[in-house]
């Protein structure tokens, strides 16, 4: 294995943060301001600073309502930066593991999405992220697109540290129910990127190259997920709120989301190996250490 640096991107966001902790190797974590893509001039300076073996882009605009009033950010980001970081690794060799999203989807398949299905994004976001796949595909780039959704963690600004923090303070709270998708907890994502690493770097085959799915095995709703946050954390001598189903139509947002946007994984598994775990263990495990760091 070489012993040149994985270079991530993505600063202290929340898959950023689970690759360095869960990393076995040296790994280079860049954000801003070093690392920017809304300037596009630190993207080549720290690509060649890091001299890296493999590059894994975790940035991204992510703040899927504000992207419908921000659109020109969210495609410097999403589009134009992964597409000059993916221009750098084609031209150097290195190896690209970049991140997307479900929300490419429309969520009205009815069934789990595979790989080659059809998209059409619903909102700024999904538009912008698709873009930044298309660049990164087309830029010659040995790369592999990670999908995931509905991506939490202990720390950052995610639903699951929202429910908890909500139902400390309210005995009754409302969540959209007719919404289903896959959760996935960031520090089983890293695992995963990490272990795609590892194969990359014994020895790149065609078949790394190309899209895949990575998203916690099973499926819920926004409604199934918050029960399963509070269950957790009764578990652990926190009085739950009382969680009542609403529809998407009860609660407008700016940008529309898919209906289901339920991802497939066999892909990943087939080729790399790798299987994410059950999301209900992995959203106990985190309402463990959310809870645990709040009695510190
Ligand atoms: N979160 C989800 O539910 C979800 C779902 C599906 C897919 N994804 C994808 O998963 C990946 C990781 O998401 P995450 O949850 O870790 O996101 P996150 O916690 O919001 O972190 C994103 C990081 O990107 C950085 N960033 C934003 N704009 C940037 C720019 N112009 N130049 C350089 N860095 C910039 C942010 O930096 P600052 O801290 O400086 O703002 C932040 O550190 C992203 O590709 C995202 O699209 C996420």
């Amino acid at each position: 294995m070489s012993d040149r640096p994985i270079m991530v991107t993505g600063g202290e966001g929340q898959l950023a943060s689970a690759l360095v902790a869960a990393a076995h190797r040296p790994l280079l974590r860049l954000g801003r301001p070093d690392f920017d893509f809304d300037r596009p001039e630190t993207i080549a300076a720290v690509f060649h600073a890091a001299n890296p073996a493999l590059v894994v882009n975790a940035a991204a605009y992510t703040a899927v309502d504000a992207a419908e009033n921000d659109v020109d950010a969210a495609f410097r980001a999403n589009r134009d930066g992964p597409a000059i970081l993916a221009r750098l690794c084609a031209a150097h060799d290195v190896p690209l593991i970049h991140v997307s999203t479900d929300y490419v989807f429309d969520g009205a398949k009815g069934a789990p999405y595979h790989e080659g299905d059809p998209v059409c994004p619903q909102g700024v976001y999904g538009v912008s992220k698709l873009a930044g796949e298309d660049a990164v595909l087309a830029s010659g780039a040995r790369a592999a697109i990670v999908r995931t959704s509905w991506v939490y963690s202990a720390t950052g600004k995610n639903f699951v540290r929202t429910m908890l923090t909500l139902g400390k303070s309210r005995d009754r709270l409302t969540v959209v129910a007719d919404q289903r998708g896959c959760p996935t907890a960031a520090p089983d994502l890293a695992s995963a990127i990490l272990a795609m690493a590892d194969r990359m770097e014994q020895g790149w085959r065609q078949e790394y190259a190309g899209v895949f799915h990575a998203a916690g095995s099973g499926e819920t709703t926004w409604h199934g997920l918050a029960c399963a946050v509070f269950e957790a954390a009764a578990e652990r001598g926190m009085t739950p709120p009382r969680v009542d189903p609403i529809a998407t139509a009860d609660w407008p947002t700016p940008a529309r989301r898919p209906a289901d946007s339920r991802l497939d994984c066999a892909k990943l598994e087939r080729v790399f190996g790798v299987r994410l775990p059950a999301w209900r263990d992995s959203v106990a495990r985190t309402v463990a250490v959310l809870l645990a760091g709040a009695e510190a």
